[in-house]
């Protein structure tokens, strides 16, 4: 049986900190972390990402901006809105929710947001500096599942990390925090031959390729570290992550759950980064 990493604890945990750092901040400085939240069109999905950013600002005092555009907003009215926010001090973080329609060009908005307001680590400073090991702000994802495996007091130095999935959201990053912490790191992808062997070989393997219980129990070593970052809708509208669970569980030492798993910790990293990017802008390092 394995140990659940959950999301749902390690996440109430981080919170509870970050809000004991939010109420101090606000008491001395009188700055109130603030973010912005830019959300064009109407995908559902989306539409929930984005209420629940906005309640876990309230939830920690951070003062929320929120703006909502139409499916038929320009790139150029993009733009301008990121400009402005780019030069407001009340607006410490900046996070344009995607997937972007069609017509605008996800890349060159990344790249409008001014670096130190940049909360998701999407603008190529920040990649860039998280490759060289010296950034301010992580990745959600990522930063949310190095932070489960700290909870489990999970040693990665030395260890034989698997990561399947290349995104520059998960895959890449992801790979990149495990190497920083001395794990040997492997990245799988959908032209990687032999991956259940590559897969069944990791002491730690991490998810994130999108397709249901991809991740079968012969593709995982007995007592392996299983981190799902999967979330995928069934047919019958139930959630289910990569990894199929029911059958690796019994195997793995450590595994997380979905939902619970790694899905409630990617907020929290951002209210982390925006607390974060709060102080930086303000000359406080800690
Ligand atoms: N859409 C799905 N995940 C994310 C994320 O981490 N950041 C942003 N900006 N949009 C997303």
């Amino acid at each position: 049986m394995a140990q659940l990493m959950s999301g749902k604890i390690v996440s109430a945990q981080v919170r509870e900190n970050l809000k004991k750092e939010t109420e101090a901040l606000i008491e001395s400085t009188g700055i109130y972390p603030g973010l912005a939240v830019i959300l064009v069109g109407h995908d559902p999905a989306s539409q929930v990402y984005v209420r629940n950013k906005q309640l876990a600002c309230e939830e920690l005092g951070f003062h929320a901006f929120e703006y909502k555009l139409s499916e038929n907003t320009t790139q150029e009215q993009l733009l301008d809105l990121i400009r402005v926010l780019n030069k407001d001090a009340k607006v410490h973080g900046i996070l344009v929710q995607l997937p972007l329609p069609d017509h605008l060009d996800e890349q060159s908005v990344l790249y409008a947001i001014a670096p130190e307001k940049d909360v998701d680590a999407f603008h190529p400073m920040n990649v860039g500096k998280i490759m060289i090991g010296s950034y301010d702000v992580l990745p959600c994802t990522p930063a949310g599942v190095m932070e489960l495996l700290d909870a489990a007091g999970v040693e990665i130095a030395g260890k034989n990390c698997v990561v399947v999935g290349r995104s520059n959201i998960v895959g890449k990053p992801m790979a990149m925090l495990l190497l920083q912490r001395s794990g040997t790191v492997t990245i799988c992808h959908s032209r990687t031959k032999n991956l259940a062997e590559v897969c069944a070989a990791a002491d730690i393997l991490v998810v994130a390729i999108g397709k249901p219980k991809f991740i079968t129990a012969d593709m995982v070593k007995e007592g392996a570290v299983v981190v799902d970052v999967g979330i995928n809708r069934l047919e019958n509208k139930k959630l289910c992550g990569d990894v199929d669970f029911e059958n690796v569980e019994p195997k793995a030492s450590y595994i997380t759950p979905v939902p619970g798993g790694v899905g409630p910790m990617t907020i929290t990293m951002l209210m982390k980064n925006t607390l974060r990017a709060a102080k930086l802008q303000n000359g406080i390092k800690d």
